[in-house]
């Protein structure tokens, strides 16, 4: 799978739900969901289960039999909530790959995302124990059989499933508390996943996590879990109906062996653990503050997706009471900081834009004199200015007589002034594009710059700034169709607000 095909499909489900509640684009969020449905409905089913050997099979069963519509229906939502919570992990994992986040200051999200992979298994196959059944008592046979494959016990575990004698109520105490306690440690290991961003999103919206509840509550009525027969340790299980996304490894060490098993396994999280190692890009510059032209406002520090600026006293307590602090390790390079800051303003009174915070490969200032020179060198009666993002759509085949084009680092790093400045320095329109909602790279870039623009955020762009002469598209690298038809249709709209013909058409957000 490569990212191209990953964002085909990407944006087939953005036609289907609109980008902002594609569920590809919540997967993190809605893996966070599945494990509440989990916490929430393993409460219920903990409360009713018998934890003694003997009576933990009949207590399932009469829950399924005995209260079908809140029992029952709990118990077939758990296990699908468990299935959902596999399946979003592995494509939260692979839509995190394809993007390579597992480089530069994504490392430590990618690492404390790899431990949570194996606990969610853990975890998984305890509860399926739990039932004490006879797909229980093959997992539990397996498990022990594929432990004993590891030189690392005296004594094989696997004697502990030789008759049913030998399954003491303490052995399935054991059981209960695997189940219990490795959810704990994942709710701590996930916490620790999401220390280094800004604003996680651990919520879907609301109508994505509504979708994912009211799918698993459909398949949980259309095909109810039920157990198996009995465990019975004298007899071997056969004709299982095998949940293969949680038990998939029991197949797998009995179709090859034990130790291949432990050896895919083993690889498996080796190569997850190693990838931050592995081909590290050259870090490009981080931001950095200018204490002079920093008045201590926050907003760098509310808007950095990767928590790396901190506020200090400033030093200078004339200019502020505080001043922004940037953590080299933990900046990500983007220049929305520079965005936020209001130090771009366009009243000031100085000859050289010069921002409180900024990006040393590619200043504000130097933006503005790109800029100016650009539009200068047009000899067209309407110039157009287009600011794009280098990892959304190219903006640069857009460039034309009549346009002249900019990609920032990521189109959060525009401060909303910029639409004005080109304005008043003879644009006749702006184009400002980026990626698709949800499909930032550096998370919230998009959100931010559309928030600023529509005067929602701060720094806003001012109201008396005409509208029908700003376009905003959102377009994924590869999408420059999107990109020139919006172009067209700010062109068309300078023509007839120029010319003064037709009705006075509105600003458009794609
Ligand atoms: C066990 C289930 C997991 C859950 C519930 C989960 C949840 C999340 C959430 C909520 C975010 C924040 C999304 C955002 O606001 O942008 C996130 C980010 C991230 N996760 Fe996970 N995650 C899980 C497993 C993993 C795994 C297995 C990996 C890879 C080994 C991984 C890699 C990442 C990375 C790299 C980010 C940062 C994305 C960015 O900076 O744009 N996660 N995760
Ligand atoms: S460049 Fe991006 S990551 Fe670095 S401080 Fe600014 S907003 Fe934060
Ligand atoms: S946005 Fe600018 S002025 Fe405000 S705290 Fe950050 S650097 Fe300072």
């Amino acid at each position: 799978m490569s990212l191209a095909l990953w964002r085909r499909v990407e944006h087939g489900f953005d036609a289907v739900f609109g980008a902002p509640l594609n569920p590809l684009r919540h997967l993190g969020a809605l893996g966070f969901l599945s494990f509440w449905l989990l916490a929430a409905s393993g409460i219920y089913l903990y409360a009713v289960l018998d934890t003694s050997v003997a009576g933990a099979y009949r207590s399932i069963v009469d829950l399924s039999q005995q209260q079908p519509w809140l029992g029952g229906l709990l118990r077939s939502l758990h296990r699908y909530a468990a299935d959902a919570f596999v399946i979003l992990m592995a494509l939260h994992l692979l839509r995190e790959w394809l993007h390579g986040h597992y480089r530069g200051v994504r490392r430590f999200s990618w690492l404390t995302g790899v431990p949570p992979v194996a606990l969610v298994f853990a975890s998984a196959i305890g509860g399926i124990w739990l039932h004490w059944d006879r797909l229980a008592q093959y997992s539990a046979v397996a498990t022990a059989e594929w432990f004993d494959a590891l030189p690392l016990l005296a004594a094989p575990l696997a004697r502990n499933f030789l008759s049913d004698g030998a399954v003491s109520d303490r052995l399935f105490s054991l059981f209960v508390f695997v189940h219990l306690g490795v959810p704990l440690l994942l709710l701590f290991a996930l916490w620790f996943h999401i220390q280094r961003l800004t604003r996680a999103a651990v919520w879907p919206p609301r109508p994505v996590g509504l979708g994912l509840f009211g799918t698993l509550l459909l398949l949980a009525i259309v095909a109810p879990v039920s157990s198996h027969a009995p465990a019975d340790l004298a007899t071997v299980p056969q004709a299982l109906r095998l949940d293969w996304l949680l038990l998939f490894i029991h197949p797998l060490a009995e179709a090859a062996s034990p130790a291949v098993a432990w050896a895919l396994v083993g690889g498996a999280f080796l190569t997850l653990f190693a990838l931050p190692f592995l081909r590290q890009p050259a870090r490009a510059p981080v931001a950095v503050v200018d204490p002079a032209n920093c008045n201590g406002c926050r907003r760098c520090f509310a808007d950095c997706p990767f928590a790396a600026i901190t506020m200090v006293p400033h030093p200078n307590q004339k200019i502020g009471k505080q001043m922004a602090v940037v953590d080299a390790d933990l900046c990500a390079s983007c220049g929305i900081c520079a965005g936020a800051c209001p130090s771009s303003t366009p009243f000031r009174s100085v000859v050289e834009l010069v921002t409180g915070i900024d990006m040393p490969s590619a200043p504000i200032g130097a933006l503005r004199q790109r800029m100016q020179r650009g539009l200068a060198a047009l000899q067209a009666a309407r110039p157009i200015v287009v600011f794009g993002c280098d990892h959304g759509a190219a903006v640069a085949p857009l460039a034309a007589p009549d346009v002249a084009a900019f990609s920032l680092v990521c189109t959060g790093q525009l401060p909303p002034s910029f639409v004005e400045y080109a304005l008043r320095d003879g644009a006749a329109g702006v184009l400002v594009s980026g990626c698709r909602p949800g499909g930032c790279e550096f998370r919230l870039g998009t959100r931010w710059t559309e928030e600023r623009l529509l005067g929602l955020r701060e720094p806003h762009l001012r109201a008396e700034v005409p509208r029908e002469r700003l376009e905003v598209a959102w377009a994924d690298p590869g999408e420059d169709l999107t990109l020139q038809r919006a172009l067209e249709r700010l062109r068309e709209r300078v023509r007839c607000a120029h010319d003064g013909v037709g009705p006075k058409p509105k600003a458009s957000h794609a």
